[in-house]
């Protein structure tokens, strides 16, 4: 089966007044038909840098993201509707995605009209049943997003995305913005509408435990790279990269009984402008060796169909 979308070895440095910062570095990812993947990591490995470089809000400086196995700057003008249409996100803060000046009606219509051949009416008609899909009613339409809870104006922006008929949905941090009580409701209807309209998606977040409640296959990021990848099970039961170790943690309610080197990440995040040499990891890292600080470890596949970039893992511990 091939990628819906991919990223090849994707880099995003940007140029600032403290000198270049390595936002995002070497990020290889498939996005399979019908599979959902997630990324992980804490505020500012890199998530959101990951996602504009997809939507093409912003242009790798290494690297490329490619639809279908082209890559996107080589897409023709028919071929970057087809990708606008065929991947739709929904982004962390409704508040902001949503113009609040047009009407629930038009803020669905306007991709739909841009990316899609549809008539008014076949496009009237696609509004309300996407409406109806995410829970919410035809009626709804002619409302503005200010007369919308939190929950409700999510979704409306996954109505919005739904209503092109995506074959992928790139989620960024959906729920992050919501309060606790609703976000497991927002999380069940992207999980219905997943099945019933065959979706793939990429879903990226801080929070290791909605990552697997969401997703088939995880990725672990930190300070803008790759630390460990495989199926979810694996990742949130036998976590082997001591930083998703750390995370996961970080997600448990705190046991006294659980043993001792399931530590919540300790320490501060290093600067992306002085990124530590070696493991970016090992000043936070409770196993870190000499060869930790000096020598960058490369990820090195296994049976299990994942990866981890872990010089004592992939020594066999210490
Ligand atoms: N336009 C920009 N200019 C300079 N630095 C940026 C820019 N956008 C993001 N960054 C930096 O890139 C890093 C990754 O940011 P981001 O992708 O937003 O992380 P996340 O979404 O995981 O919290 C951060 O250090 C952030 O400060
Ligand atoms: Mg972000």
């Amino acid at each position: 089966m091939n990628a819906i979308l991919s990223t090849h070895a994707l880099g995003r440095t940007f140029r600032t007044r403290g000198g270049p910062l390595h936002a995002l570095s070497d990020v290889s990812i498939d996005c399979m038909p019908r599979h959902s993947l997630g990324v992980v990591g804490e505020s500012g490995c890199g998530k959101t840098t990951l996602n504009r470089l997809i939507l093409m809000l912003d242009t790798p400086t290494e690297g490329e993201v490619r639809f279908k196995g082209k890559p996107l700057r080589m897409l023709s003008v028919a071929e970057r509707r087809a990708y606008r249409r065929a991947v739709q996100p929904v982004f962390q803060n409704p508040y902001s995605s949503l113009n609040p000046r047009l009407r629930v009606r038009r803020i669905i219509r306007e991709p739909l009209a841009a990316n899609t051949d549809l008539s008014g009416p076949q496009i009237d008609a696609r509004v309300d049943e996407v409406l109806e899909a995410v829970g919410l009613t035809a009626r709804d339409a002619n409302r503005l997003p200010a007369e919308f809870s939190g929950g409700q104006r999510q979704r409306i922006a996954i109505a919005r995305a739904l209503a092109s008929k995506p074959e992928l949905m790139l989620l960024d941090e959906p729920v992050s913005s919501q309060d606790i009580s609703i976000r497991a409701q927002i999380l069940n209807v992207l999980t219905e509408l997943r099945d019933e309209y065959g979706l793939a998606t990429l879903f990226v977040s801080h929070d290791l435990a909605t990552v697997r409640f969401m997703c088939d296959e995880v990725v672990v990021i930190y300070l803008g790279r790759i630390v460990e990848h495989g199926p979810a099970n694996l990742i949130c039961t036998a976590p082997r990269h001591p930083y998703t170790q750390a995370l996961l943690a970080a997600t448990l309610p705190a046991d006294p009984d659980a043993p001792a080197m399931a530590v919540p990440p300790e320490g501060e995040i290093p600067s992306p402008l002085a990124p530590p040499p070696g493991c970016a990891y090992h000043t936070r890292c409770p196993f870190a060796r000499e060869i930790c600080r000096s020598v960058r470890p490369r990820a090195e596949a296994d049976e299990a169909g994942g990866a981890v970039a872990c010089h004592m893992v992939n020594q066999g511990g210490w």
